[in-house]
């Protein structure tokens, strides 16, 4: 069976190097010529741990390849997996260019029965219309339909999330198109979810934003465990031994960022709208990710009026660890205001440098590790929790900053090891250091004047006694 992946980002290059490392065999098609030369000699155009030896391993063994040639791969092709980028629009319905144009490809030059297959995020619909799409437009006399087959991978995660994955949802509309993607994906030997493709298109949309849903909850119980004094490592501790509730996407932090969760909320909720409905919680979940990105920066603000001429650590750039994706990832709106408020930034991450330099080509100092970074700083922003960072205990952060006051936006040390380091830790649901220390120094002057007051009262008190 030939099977042709659409499109090499995270979801198509990911699916068929998997897919050829089960010993199916894969022919994967991109229009960058400088992309698919790398590809063949099994370089990996993203960062994703694993994706590249299994890419080697496909192309030794024959059963992966890449092309340009698209009407070469479709020609012929049983089975064509669409894995291209669906981006947002600026009202934030999702763009479906990509996809019509591999739909308007496939429709020219298949020239045999073909089942093609959505793996792309698509709005709830989009299956049924790209397939009345291609039957218009399709050249030779052969049977195409459309099955919906929505990607879960997490970046930095991806290889593994593919080939040990929790569940694979099928969306069909025929029992020919469930056989076929049943023969592909038994020997991944994991639960198939098999619906219709509305419903399909839907699990991936409702999955993605229940869990930014549980993000947004969670940092929500931050804000107020700082505001009465509670902590919500503990909170989300307590409430993970509750099976129902889990302990996974519960850690409070500065928001979500990356190429999924931003993008299917908005998506959803404009859906919803377009159909005349509002989706409330999942409307709340984006307000409160928006205002959770400026949460270190605004409690920055309260301690240094300006950052104007300051020295400023920046630890971790990406929008989580493991990738060097930095969509949608809060350290840019932070990083950007540092900028226009005259802050000198000394910028580390361990592989996303590179691309941060292509947006932020002036005015940061790129530097190779945490260390260099903080000497001599004023402040030190945490926004990815990169074990490269996390290593680097706190008492190290004292020993190298001009003023050791750090804030942490992923709550990446316990408050314990902040007080014993003595410096001032400002971090996320948790009491701050810094405030720890003005309250038991605004204590002990309380305590100063108490006990004026006693050797005052006793004064008058020996006074009143001799009279
Ligand atoms: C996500 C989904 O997990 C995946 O199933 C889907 O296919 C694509 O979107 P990804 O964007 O790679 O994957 O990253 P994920 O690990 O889910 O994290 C997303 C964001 O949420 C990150 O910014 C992360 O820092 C944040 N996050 C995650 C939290 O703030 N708290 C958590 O408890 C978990």
């Amino acid at each position: 069976m030939k099977i042709v992946v659409a499109g090499t980002g995270y979801v198509g290059l990911v699916t068929g190097a998997c897919l050829a490392h089960l010993r199916h065999n894969v022919t994967c098609v991109d229009i960058d010529k400088n992309k698919v030369e790398l590809m063949m000699q099994g370089v990996s155009p993203i960062y994703e741990p694993g994706l590249e030896e299994i890419m080697g391993e496909g192309c030794s063994s024959g059963r992966l390849h890449f092309t340009t040639e698209y009407k070469e791969a479709y020609k012929d092709a049983d089975i064509i997996f669409i894995g291209v980028g669906t981006p947002e629009r600026a009202d934030g319905s999702v763009n479906l260019n990509y996809i019509y144009k591999v739909a308007e490809q496939i429709a020219h030059f298949a020239e045999k029965d073909c089942l093609i297959v959505i793996k792309s995020t698509v709005p709830i619909g989009t299956n049924e219309e790209v397939e009345l799409f291609i039957k218009k437009k399709i050249k030779h006399k052969i049977n195409i339909e459309i099955a919906s087959n929505p990607e879960f991978l997490s970046q930095g995660t991806a290889v593994k999330d593919t080939l040990y994955a929790s569940r694979i949802v099928i969306g069909v509309e025929s029992k020919q198109a469930e056989k076929k993607l049943r023969d592909i994906y038994e020997r991944f030997n994991i639960p198939i979810v098999i619906t219709n493709r509305k419903s399909a298109e839907m699990i991936k949309y409702a999955s993605n934003d229940f869990l930014a849903l549980k993000i947004s909850f969670i940092n929500e119980i931050a804000n107020l465990c700082e505001i009465v004094g509670a902590n919500v490592e503990d909170v989300a501790k307590g409430m993970s031994y509750d099976r129902r509730i889990g302990d996974k996407f519960l850690k409070a932090g500065i928001g979500y960022g990356g190429s999924c969760f931003p993008k299917d909320t908005k998506a959803l909720h404009w859906l919803a709208s377009d159909n005349g409905y509002e989706f409330k919680t999942v409307k709340a979940a984006i307000e409160i990710n928006e205002n959770q990105k400026f949460k270190l920066i605004r409690k920055a603000k309260k301690k240094f009026k300006s950052f104007e001429g300051l020295k400023v650590a920046v630890l971790g750039l990406t929008f989580k660890p493991g990738t060097d994706d930095l969509r949608e990832a809060p350290s840019k709106p932070n990083v950007k205001m540092l900028l226009e408020e005259g802050a000198s930034v000394y910028a580390y991450d361990p592989i996303g440098t590179n691309n941060f330099k292509k947006l932020f080509s002036e005015g940061i100092e790129y530097v190779e590790s945490s260390e260099i970074a903080l000497e001599n700083a004023d402040l030190a922003f945490i926004f990815t929790e990169w074990k490269e960072i996390t290593s680097v205990k706190l008492k190290r952060f004292r020993e190298l900053m001009r003023n050791p006051v750090i804030f942490d936006g992923r709550n990446c040390y316990s408050i314990e090891e902040a007080e014993e380091a003595g410096v001032e830790y400002y971090s996320i649901g948790r009491k701050s250091v810094g405030d720890l220390q003005s309250v038991s120094k605004l204590k002990s002057n309380l305590y100063y004047f108490i006990d004026l007051l006693e050797v005052a009262n006793d004064v008058v008190c020996s006074d009143n006694g001799g009279r």
